[in-house]
C-alpha cells in the first residue's frame, strides 16, 4: 500500500493528493518522510506512464503547517556525511518533483519554512493560503538552505530577493510571496485544497503528452540560452504532431465537440 503514518495517498479524478502528516512537529521533514516521499513520488511516476495519475497535488496536514522545515531534532546531532546524504535524499525528492511528466502544485497553508519551502518551489507552481508564511531561516540555526532553496528560490524570485530571505532568514506572509512571485494565488484556508485540487482537474483533462512537453521544456529551457531554449520548444512542437492526441485535440476543436485525450 502506499503511503505511511507521516505521509497520506490519496487519489480522486486522475490527481493525486500526497499529504505530508506529523502534526505535532508541524509536518517537519525527517528522514523517513523524505525516504516516503521518494517512494511515492517512484510510484507517481510509473501511475503517471500508465495514464492513472495527471496531476499531483502537494500540502500539509492542518492549518497551521506546510512544512516548517528539515527535522531540526532529527539534524542536530548529523555528522558531516550523514548531513550531505540527507541534503542528497532531499534534493532527490526535488528532482523527482520535477522530472514527473505530471504537473505537481504545492498547496501551502501556514509554515512553509527551510525544508518546507523548498518542497513546495520544487513543484511546478504554489497557491498559498492567507496565513502562509515563507521563509529559509537555516541561517539562525548555523547552516543555510539544504533542499534546493539556495538555487531555486533565487530562479523563482530573483537572486536579490533570494539573497535576502536566505541571509536574513526572514518570514514573509502570503501577500508579500504573491507579490514576488513566490505564490500564484492567495486563496482563504478553507478554499486553499479544493482550489488547488480544481487546478490540477483542469490540467488532468488537457492533452497528456502536451502538458508532459510543456512542463519539459519550460523546466529545461529555464537553464539553457534562449536560443537552444528556443530550439528544444520548435523540436517538442513538431514531436506532438506525431502524436494521437495532436490529432484529437485539432479534430475536435474542428468539429465543435470535446477532445478525448488517450496519452498517446
Ligand atoms: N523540526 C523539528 N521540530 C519542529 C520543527 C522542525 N523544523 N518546527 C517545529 N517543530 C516542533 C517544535 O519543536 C514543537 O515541538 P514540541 O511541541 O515537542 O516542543 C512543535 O513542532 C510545535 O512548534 P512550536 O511550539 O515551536 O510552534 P510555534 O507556533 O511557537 O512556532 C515555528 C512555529 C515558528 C514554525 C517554530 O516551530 C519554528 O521556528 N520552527 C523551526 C523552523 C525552521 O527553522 N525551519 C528550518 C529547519 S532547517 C532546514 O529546513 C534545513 C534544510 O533546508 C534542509
Amino acid at each position: 500500500m502506499l503511503g505511511t503514518d507521516t505521509l497520506l495517498v490519496s487519489d480522486d479524478a486522475r490527481v493525486r493528493v500526497v499529504t505530508i502528516s506529523r502534526p505535532k512537529a508541524l509536518n517537519a521533514l525527517n528522514p523517513e518522510v523524505i525516504a516516503g516521499l521518494a517512494q511515492v513520488l517512484d510510484d507517481t511516476a510509473a501511475a503517471a506512464r500508465a495514464g492513472q495519475v495527471r496531476a499531483l497535488v502537494l500540502t500539509g496536514a492542518g492549518e497551521k503547517s506546510f512544512v516548517a522545515g528539515a527535522d531540526i531534532a532529527a539534524m542536530a546531532d548529523m555528522s558531516e556525511g550523514t548531513a550531505r546524504e540527507f541534503a542528497r535524499a532531499g534534493h532527490g525528492v526535488g528532482e523527482a518533483l520535477a522530472g514527473l511528466p505530471i504537473p505537481t502544485i504545492a498547496a501551502v497553508g501556514g509554515f512553509a519554512l527551510g525544508g518546507g519551502c523548498e518542497l513546495a518551489l520544487a513543484c511546478d507552481f504554489i497557491y498559498a493560503a492567507e496565513n502562509a508564511k515563507f521563509g529559509q531561516p537555516e541561517v539562525k540555526l548555523g547552516v543555510i538552505p539544504g533542499f534546493g532553496g539556495t538555487q531555486r528560490l533565487a530562479r523563482r524570485v530573483g537572486l536579490a530577493r533570494a539573497l535576502e530571505l536566505c541571509l536574513t532568514g526572514d518570514t514573509i506572509d502570503a501577500a508579500e510571496a504573491l507579490r514576488i512571485g513566490l505564490a500564484n494565488r492567495v486563496l482563504p484556508a478553507a478554499e486553499l485544497l479544493p482550489a488547488t485540487i480544481a487546478t490540477a482537474k483542469k490540467i488532468a483533462e488537457m492533452g497528456p503528452v502536451a502538458v508532459a512537453e510543456a512542463k519539459r521544456v519550460l523546466h529545461a529551457g529555464a537553464g539553457l540560452p534562449l536560443a537552444q531554449a528556443n530550439a528544444l520548444e520548435i523540436e517538442a512542437f513538431a514531436g506532438l504532431f506525431a502524436t494521437a492526441d495532436q490529432k484529437e485535440g485539432m479534430a475536435a476543436f474542428l468539429g465543435k465537440r470535446k477532445p478525448e485525450f488517450r496519452g498517446e
